[in-house]
């Protein structure tokens, strides 16, 4: 993945860094003594990717996303699936804090011609993805600038019973 590798590319540099001015630092031990290299503080890391799959048995592989708060998250929803988006779709929406889950559900599932994230609803909503059918992902961007807990859903109608998670922004 591209930010993984940049992480590392990131980190290998530091490393070198570290070694070429720190004069004896990061020395060989030859004393038998295990040294435990410590993992250098990740220099403002601003972005933070998620990939989170959705399948033909209406689920999501992961139920809770933790990312930290004020970043830009990345996130990719990806069907797993091969049934088509009017049988088993599939989207990403997370919800503002205090909205209730089922209440949300309950009204997107009639928004039909919206792809069931109704704008009668928008302000409930943080981010959210279009939505999908099998073989199909989307990426979508979005921040999460306060701490909390945040409930996400697939809005599909009947699926927010079962698709639905928690997001932790930390
Ligand atoms: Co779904």
């Amino acid at each position: 993945m591209k930010s993984t590798f940049n992480i590392s590319a990131i980190a290998i540099a530091l490393a070198f860094t570290i070694s070429a001015c720190g004069g004896n630092t990061q020395t060989v031990e030859t004393s038998g003594e295990t040294s435990i290299a410590e993992t250098p503080v990740s220099p403002a890391a601003t972005e933070t990717t998620l990939t989170l799959e959705g399948n033909d048995q209406m689920q999501f592989d992961k139920t809770e996303l933790r990312v930290p708060a004020g970043q830009t998250i990345t996130l990719t929803l990806k069907h797993t699936g091969t049934m088509d988006k009017n049988v088993m779709g599939h989207n990403f929406v997370l919800l503002k804090p205090g909205t209730d889950l089922v209440a949300f559900g309950q009204k997107a599932a009639s928004a039909v011609v919206e792809d069931y994230v109704p704008a009668s609803e928008s302000a409930n909503v943080i981010a959210h993805t279009k939505l999908i059918g099998g073989g199909e992902s989307v990426t979508i961007q979005f921040t999460v600038p306060e701490k909390g807990t945040y409930d996400y859903l697939c809005s599909f109608p009947g699926h927010y019973a079962i698709m639905k998670g928690k997001l932790i922004a930390e």
